[in-house]
């Protein structure tokens, strides 16, 4: 029997690869003030298959959970964005041309399984699975570092979203069974155990979707970071360790900046934690890190507050909080060990006559 891919191009993919999505456990909006993070991976992932052509045409196809298909056609050399989800590899192949990194033209068939607008990087996953597929498919020389720090270009510079490195960088480096610690001001990363003898982790999706390109939150946080710089004299906000130096700012980037000073203290005692296997420490960390979200940054809403909420009720949780750029998406937790699914069961049923979207359980997967 034929593959979707021989169905779709008449031929056989000679690259297949994969990138998975990433949770982050602490550590949020930190990334573009040059501070600290902590992701892990999740188990869903995009998967890229792929065969180059001899001229620069570009035929794209994806296919959602369902069997649908949907189609894209370029040529390299006449990139321009869409608003689609196209844009993210015309994106890669633009970036491509201005880096001088050789490629031709490809059929690609894109199969994803990260939800999106679910804070979980979906887009950082496909642009890494699709770096992965460039390199292997034309012999491309660049290293992990070098995929994460093109693809973040290409959020920047060709989709519009001013994302850090953050998912990246987790998404080229990490792995299943460690949190990435990343200093994102140099880009030094140290993997850290996650003691699975004492936790379990728990992700849950609110089914509140956002975007990160559109013009509200989430780029309005990163001008109000630059302001609370300026007005502080200082480069990053990484600069600042001591919260009372905030007395000064004006209280909207005050509130602002504090979130961002806090955190990168609490990602710090988070790694001690992790590394002590103290959960309870951990748990409460990442409590303080959602009410810093919630009530200084202001990116959380009122479905995720439920969730976490929720999750607090639910007898062996050690903390839970939102996760990724926020206004909409999902939930992290720990608990004890093995108990996940159990756990977020409970959470999600009580959600579920609280809020109309339907929340669902993503870690541990269930089937
Ligand atoms: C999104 C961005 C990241 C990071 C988080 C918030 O996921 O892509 O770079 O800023 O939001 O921590």
């Amino acid at each position: 029997m034929k593959t979707a891919f021989q169905r779709l191009f008449d031929r056989s993919p000679t690259s297949m690869v994969e990138a998975p999505g990433r949770v982050n456990l602490i550590g949020e909006h930190t990334d573009y003030n040059g501070g600290f993070v902590l992701p892990t991976l999740i188990p869903q992932k995009t998967l890229v298959h792929l065969a180059p052509r001899k001229d620069r045409k570009v035929q794209l196809s994806t296919m959602d959970r369902d069997g649908h298909m949907r189609r894209f056609t370029y040529q390299i050399g006449e990139e321009h964005a869409q608003d689609a989800w196209g844009d993210y590899i015309q994106g890669l192949t633009w970036l491509y041309a201005r880096e001088g990194i050789n490629v031709q033209g490809f059929d690609a068939l894109i199969t994803s399984h990260v939800p999106m607008g679910a804070g979980l990087s979906s887009s950082a996953a496909l642009l890494v699975a699709f770096s992965r597929a460039l390199r292997e498919a034309f012999s491309l020389s660049l290293t992990d570092v070098q995929i994460a720090l093109l693809c973040q270009r290409v959020e920047n510079e060709f989709v519009g979203a001013r994302v850090g490195i953050m998912d990246q960088m987790a998404i080229s480096l990490g792995d299943h069974n460690h949190a990435l610690f990343l200093d994102t001001r140099d880009l030094s990363t140290r993997l850290i155990p996650l003691p699975w003898n004492k936790m379990d982790l728990f992700v849950i999706n609110s089914g509140v979707r956002h975007r990160l390109s559109e013009g509200g939150g989430y780029n309005s946080r990163r001008s109000e970071c630059e302001e609370a710089c300026h007005l502080l004299g200082v480069k990053q906000l990484r600069d600042i360790t001591d919260p009372d130096r905030l007395g000064s700012l004006p209280q909207l980037y005050q509130k602002r900046a504090r979130h961002v000073v806090t955190e990168n203290q609490r990602v710090l005692e988070a790694v001690e934690a992790l590394q002590n296997g103290d959960m309870l420490r951990l748990g409460k960390l990442m409590q303080e890190s959602h009410l810093s979200m919630r009530d200084d940054y202001e990116v959380s809403v009122p479905e995720i507050d439920i969730l976490v909420e929720e999750s607090l009720r639910e007898p062996g949780v050690f903390g839970a909080r939102l996760t990724g750029g926020g206004f909409g998406g999902s939930i992290v937790g720990i608990c004890e060990p093995k108990q996940a699914l159990l756990v977020a069961k409970h959470i999600v049923e009580r959600a579920r006559q609280r809020f109309d979207e339907t929340p669902t359980i993503l870690v541990p997967e269930s089937f």
